[in-house]
Parts: C-alpha cells; structure tokens; sequence
C-alpha cells in the first residue's frame, strides 16, 4: 500500500476504529446513534469556560522590558503562553519561572461557580500547555507544578473535584505534540536550546503519552480532551527527528483514550484523525459549518494572563458571538487567562456575570436548541467588496438571529424595531402564540400575516440592550 493511500485511509476513519483496534472489537463499533449519544451533552451545552493558565501568568507577556505586541508580532507570538518561544528563552531559565508561582488565592470550587454562574456547562484547562509546564501532580515529569512550583497543590486535582462537585463537565487541554521543555518534543520556530534536542517518538513515550494516561486515569471523570499544534508551521525549520504527529504516533496516542469511555476530542490530534469536533479559534464562521464544533475565543487579545493587555471585547460582542454560534450549530468555549496569584481578572468576571443574567432569563433559546431555520438574516456575499484573499466579500448583519427547538422558534432580536414591527419574511408554519422571554406572563403579542410574512408587534422598548428572545409556537 503507498503512503498516501494509507495516510488518506487513516484520514477516512473514525477515532473509534482506533479505539477499538486492540480490544479485538471490529474496527469503528460506533455507529451514528451511539456517536450521538456520546455528543449529546456536549451538544446540548453549548456555552464553556476555556482557562489558560500555567506559569507564564508569571512574566505575564513581558521578557527583559520586552512585551509580546499583537501590532508587531504575527499572530501566536503575542499570546503570553507563548513568550518563552517568542524570546527564544533558555530552557533553564525559562524553568525558573515556575520556582515564583505560587498562586495562593487560587480556589477552583470559586472558579468553577463562576462559570455556573456564567450558564457555562463544561470546563476545559490547560493541563499543560506548549512551556510543558504540568498543572498537575506528574510521576513522568519534574516540570511539574506539585514538584517544581512552591505552590505543590494540584491544580488539576481541585478542579476536577470542584467541578463534579458542581455538576460540570470537566476537560483538559495537553498540548501533545509541542513541548518547548522536555527533549525531542515539536517546536514551532525552533529549536533555540541545546537541551531540546532528542526524538519525537521517545518524547511521546516518556512524556506525553504516560501523561496523558496519568490526567486519564488520576482524576475522575474527564469529558474533553483538547489537543493542540499537531504539525510544524515551517517543515524547513524543523530539527531532525520531529515531524510532528503521524498516523502512527496518533495512533498510539487515542490507544490511551480507552481509559475514559464516552471522551470527546477535538479536531488537533493530527495524523489525519478527524477528531470529535472542529475549532474555528478567535473567529465565528460566516456559513454554518458541518459537524460538531466549536470556537474557541479570548475575551482580550491573549489565552494567557498579560499584563496591560486591556483590549477586552465588550460584553455585547461576545454574547452576540455565542447567539450568532448557536444559531449556526455550534458551542462557545470562551477564555480566562488566571493571573499568577490565582485570580481571574475582573474584566472577565464582569463580561461573565452580565452574560450569566442574560442567560437565566434567555438559556431556554440556547442550552439545546437547533440552528435556524432560515439563514439570510445571518449576511450575505458583496457583489462589489472583497476580502483579503479577493473573494466576495461576507456583509454580516447584526439584526437578529434565530435558534429552534420541536414546536417553537426563538428569534433572538439584536436591532430592537424602532416602529414596534419585526417583520419575519420567511416563515412557513402558522404561529399559535409569540411572546417574549423575558416577559414572566409571557403576554401573547400580536402577530398577522401579510404579503410580506409574519408581523410580530413589539413593545417600544427592548426588553434587553443587547439582545431580547421572542418565542414563536408553531401551529402544526
Ligand atoms: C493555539 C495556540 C495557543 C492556544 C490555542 C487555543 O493554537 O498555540 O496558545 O492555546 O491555540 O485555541
């Protein structure tokens, strides 16, 4: 068989082929509708609290009065998870980092309340991030925060407790195949340290792998595993020995999944392997994408804590984000970045409480619900504008946005009528009943049919500043 042929096969093959290879089960048991029900809660849950948190909360973005600039550098470079790499700090030193992280106010069961608060269902932390920096109690590292950090409390550990605790779903994020610490790992722009040196498939089988079963087996139940960074940026750049995660090396890593039955992942493994669940990262799609997916977003322009970083997306941004996502089929894990004391900064706390509000008056046109049904109120190609890459231009309009569940329609209103009429063109079924949400009585509001479609008539005032749901019961 050609490589090719394999690697495209490989590519075909649902995760659990692999799962399943050495049980002796034929290959890819799971059919469409246990898939299904492995995803369900997933899928219903779409709104997640993402946490970058390790020991760069210490330099916090800045390396010898140099900060990490998102005007200068491209894009990863000035994320402050990323500073060792961007500065190309020595490994040792970089290392010294973690003897000054000691994050005495972390407390996880108050972290995890947030995100309850916030109507976030799941949780996804980085159990170690690209620095190879475990958060976590690691028999098959040192760099680990119990045995390296003055801190020695399992950050993992409490998490994962807090949140079964709390009924919250608990994932972590491993970055499997780049470590700019341990021998032998994938660097991105690299390598800058002699100690970095060694073999892909070793750092695999004496790191990441045992690690990975350490965090599958030692802390409960563990619902999302995130990968991240399979494969080099920049093949010429690659030091021998490290291409990265094959199909064989993928293999070998979904082996371990077997410890936690009913796992999704994401789609970053690589090797071919499809994963779970797609990631657009920092951005909404403008069409609804296929499958199961996600995007992941920070709320200021890094994953992990910088300081002075204070471009924070507003409030109305980012729930409109999560209302534009589920209209369009998928979840929203939305990011913190802890400082080095524990603390996550007030600004996202804020943005957290006011969207929580909004959610426990509005959840019920989110948590569960379908995409639309309709889809122009979403934008449409320019004839005249390009984009970058000289494609038509998407106009996005910020009007409204629908979401569905049996029987009833939400429309999830951003630009609240000045004349009290929301006209709603292209509507098939007759509606029993429209209200709004956030009315207690749920009072019906009138609704006729005119040539142009559905006349719903409003209140002068929205409910809501930023987004207010009226519900349609269908007739049928
Ligand atoms: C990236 C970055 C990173 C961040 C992540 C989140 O690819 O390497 O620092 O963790 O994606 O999606």
């Amino acid at each position: 068989m050609t490589r090719t042929l394999l690697i495209l096969m490989l590519a075909m093959m649902p995760v659990t082929a692999f799962l399943h290879a050495e049980s002796g089960l034929p290959a890819s048991t799971e059919t469409p509708a246990e898939r299904d029900a492995r995803m369900a809660w997933w899928r219903e849950a779409k709104f997640g609290m993402f946490i970058h948190w390790g020991v760069y909360a210490i330099p916090a973005g800045t390396y010898k009065g140099m900060q990490v600039n998102p005007r200068m550098d491209p894009k990863t470079l000035y994320f402050s998870e990323w500073l060792q790499n961007r500065f190309r700090i020595p490994v040792a030193e970089y290392a010294d980092y973690a003897k000054q992280f000691n994050p005495r106010e972390f407390d996880g069961d108050k972290w995890v309340r947030l995100a309850a608060d916030a109507g976030m269902k799941y949780i996804v932390i980085t159990a170690k991030h690209h620095d190879g920096f475990a958060m976590f109690k690691s028999p098959a590292s040192p760099f680990n925060i119990v045995d390296a950090s003055p801190f020695k409390r399992d950050v993992i550990r409490e998490l994962a407790e807090a949140c079964a605790k709390h009924n919250m779903k608990f994932g972590v994020y491993y970055s499997q195949a780049q470590d700019w610490h341990h021998p032998g790992a994938l660097l991105w722009h690299g390598p800058w340290d002699e100690a970095q040196a060694g073999d892909m498939d070793d750092y695999l089988d004496r790191i990441a792998i045992p690690q990975i079963r350490e965090l599958l087996t030692n802390y409960g139940r563990i619902s999302i595993l995130w990968f991240d960074t399979p494969q080099v940026v920049n093949p010429s750049k690659l030091a021998k020995g490290t291409l990265g995660i094959t199909p064989d090396r993928a293999r070998r890593v979904l082996e371990t999944l077997k410890l936690q039955p009913g796992i999704i992942i994401n789609n970053r493994l690589g090797g071919g392997i499809p994963g779970d669940t797609g990631t657009p990262e920092g951005f909404v799609p403008n069409q609804m994408p296929k499958g199961d997916w996600e995007t992941c977003m920070t709320m200021n322009d890094s994953w992990g804590f910088k300081n002075g970083d204070n471009n924070w997306k507003s409030t109305g941004t980012l729930l409109r984000n999560l209302i534009d996502i589920v209209s369009k089929g998928g979840n929203y894990p939305l990011n913190v970045g802890p400082n080095c004391d524990g603390v996550i900064p007030r600004p996202e706390v804020e943005r957290l409480e006011t969207i929580g509000r909004w959610l426990k008056v509005n959840g019920e046109a989110i948590y569960g619900a379908g995409p639309t049904p309709f889809g122009a109120e979403i934008g449409h190609y320019s004839n005249t504008e390009k984009d970058k890459s000289g494609k038509p231009a998407f106009i996005t309009t910020w009007d409204w946005r629908a979401t569905t569940k049996p029987g009833k329609i939400y429309l999830i209103v951003f630009n609240w009528p000045a004349d009290g009429r929301f006209l709603l063109p292209s509507l098939k079924q007759k509606v029993r009943n429209a209200y709004l949400l956030a009315d207690p009585k749920h009072a019906n509001l009138k609704s006729v049919w005119s040539g142009d479609g559905l006349m719903v008539s409003l209140p002068n005032a929205a409910p809501d500043a930023i987004a207010s749901v009226i519900c349609l019961e269908l007739d049928e």
